[in-house]
């Protein structure tokens, strides 16, 4: 195999090109999250959500998997295709959700409730993962709790926004919430429906169940404040504006997702229901970081072999299910 060239191509053209042919003598795929950078979609095999991701994953072919999107994102497809080599391009791109539970504070809050089914987001450190009975991502989550008989308890996390709306779509009682949020989203609030609101009143709300706006903007919809708000992963938000006849849409979501928009659904309007929402761990990944990543390996992603098959069990049910 020719040795790859050490130095960075200096326009952003040539450094596509360098890293479209970098994967292609590596034997690599590149899965992107629909909030990566317009230039990341230009090299990616696969951009979606946490599931379709974990899907493309599980079925790929190839030797060497570069993912362009955070570090838990990355984990799961080292769980679900272990001996292929995992690269994410900078290992900083983390996930203040995922944060917001650790493996011993999983452990306790179980002791304390030791009958009960743990379902757990799939926004969690693999060894998370290892502890949990279910995964779910935000396409799945009621799904998989109303798989659950309605006798058992569950503990569920580490989201409380997505917890409170899947609480809220299968009636549960029996449901324990972990109080862990996205900073990104828990940043949506009622202040930004009712501007967004009185400044495009013909547009869709679109929102991702993790926005702390989430409950304020079906009670708006209930009292007819607003016409129609629809609470999405980010892939089906993508599908929802392709398929809506509306021709406006406030997005309720990091920003990113509105460039995928445009590219796929042109014609329509996109406004954010707030311009600042920025994660900044997903922005980590930029493509001379890729051209890297091919080059040099890095940054491998393991996970310890009984973390791993634990994991893989929790995701595994998650994937049967839906
Ligand atoms: P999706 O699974 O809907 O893409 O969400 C992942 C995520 O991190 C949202 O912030
Ligand atoms: Fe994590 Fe929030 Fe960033 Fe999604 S937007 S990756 S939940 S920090």
């Amino acid at each position: 195999m020719s040795q790859p060239p050490s130095t960075l191509p200096s326009s952003q053209s040539s450094l596509t090109q360098a890293v479209l042919e970098l994967k292609r003598q590596r034997h690599a795929v590149i899965l992107a999250h629909n909030y990566q950078l317009p230039e990341i979609y230009d090299v990616a095999d696969f951009i979606g959500d946490s599931l379709e991701l974990s899907r493309q994953a599980a079925q790929t072919t190839a030797d060497i998997i570069v993912f362009c999107g955070v570090h838990f994102m990355a984990e799961t497809a080292k769980i679900l295709s272990p001996n292929k080599t995992v690269l994410l391009p900078d290992l900083a791109a983390g996930c203040s959700l995922a944060d917001s539970i650790t493996a011993e504070q999983l452990r306790q809050w179980k002791t304390e409730h030791p009958q009960a089914v743990v379902v757990m987001y799939v926004n969690t450190t693999a060894e998370v993962k290892a502890l949990s009975d279910y995964c779910c991502t935000s396409s799945n989550a009621a799904k998989i709790v109303q798989s659950i008989p309605e006798d058992q308890e569950i503990l569920f996390g580490p989201d409380m926004f997505l917890g409170a709306y899947v609480q809220r779509l299968t009636k549960r009682r029996n449901m324990h919430i972990w109080p862990g949020e996205c900073h990104v989203h828990a940043g949506f609030r009622a202040e930004h429906l009712a501007k967004m609101q009185a400044k495009h009143p013909q547009a869709e709300f679109i929102l991702h169940p993790e926005c702390g706006c989430v409950s304020q903007c079906l009670y708006m919809m209930d009292q007819k404040q607003i016409k129609t708000a629809k609470v999405l992963s980010t892939s089906a938000m993508i599908k929802e504006v392709a398929n809506s006849p509306a021709d406006e849409f406030i997005i309720g979501t990091e920003v990113g997702i509105i460039e995928r928009m445009k590219r796929e659904v042109p014609g329509k309007k996109y406004y954010p229901l707030k311009e600042t929402a920025v994660c900044e761990y997903m922005k980590k990944i930029t493509l001379p970081k890729v051209y890297d990543s091919l080059r040099l390996n890095q940054f491998a992603i393991e996970v310890p072999e009984q973390v791993r098959s634990q994991a893989k069990r929790a995701i595994d049910r998650m994937v049967s299910i839906g």
